[in-house]
């Protein structure tokens, strides 16, 4: 890896530290989660997909003490980061090595009043397909968050560089960056495609399947 590359668990966390981002991917994480506050029913069992380092789990435990959560991501430090965040907050959210891509995997998590996946995680999940599908058997209603065209190419550069990233190229609503995934842009058509439900955000939708 290049030096100056930051390293993947810091991009990740860095993707959830309010103070640091720009104001419009703030209000979009804000939006997001009182949307998802409102939706999601007393008692409910909730899988967050890519959880990262919690730091999203922790926060609407506190604002929904009577949800009961389990985050799931593939990379092991950021769970390592995730168990020691939920022990410093005092609470009991599970947290889960699984690529959502696995279906084998995903058949041992069990199933899920919600499943939820955030801030376009889908978008920097290359077998798009296989993670709808395992998201369709893991849960009874999906919630998925993406960045639609609101998400210019001027605030993507602002947003990537808060996270580290410095755009190679963006084609076909597809950005590369250099030593990193690359992350995908949805059209709203693309989404539509899905047969869900979708509530405009300030940088793309909240989308709800069942
Ligand atoms: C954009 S970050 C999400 C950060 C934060 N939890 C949020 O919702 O704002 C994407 C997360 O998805 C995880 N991830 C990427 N591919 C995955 C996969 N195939 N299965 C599970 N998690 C994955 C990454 O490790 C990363 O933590």
């Amino acid at each position: 890896m290049n030096m100056t590359m930051p390293s993947t668990s810091s991009v990740y966390t860095h993707c959830d530290e309010l103070d640091r981002l720009p104001v419009k991917n703030r209000e979009n994480w804000l939006t997001e989660s009182s949307l998802i506050c409102e939706l999601l029913k007393p008692n409910a069992s909730v899988l967050q997909i890519g959880c990262a380092n919690a730091s999203r789990l922790i926060d609407l435990q506190r604002k929904r003490p009577n949800l009961h959560f389990l985050g799931i991501d593939i990379d092991e430090a950021l769970l390592s980061d995730a168990r020691r965040n939920i022990a410093k907050a005092e609470m009991t959210i599970g947290t889960k090595h699984c690529d959502i891509t696995s279906r084998e995997q995903c058949e041992e998590l069990g199933h899920f009043d919600y499943v939820l996946c955030l801030n376009n995680t889908l978008g920097y999940i290359p077998d798009e397909k296989a993670a709808l599908a395992n998201m369709h058997l893991l849960g009874k209603k999906i919630l998925i968050s993406v960045y639609t065209e609101q998400f210019t190419d001027s605030l993507a550069r602002e947003y990537f560089g808060v996270l580290g990233l410095k755009i190679q190229k963006i084609e076909n609503n597809r950005f590369t960056f250099e030593d990193f995934t690359s992350v995908k842009r949805y059209t709203r058509k693309e989404i539509q495609k899905w047969g869900g439900t979708m509530t405009k955000t300030i940088l793309g939708s909240l989308c709800t399947l069942e």
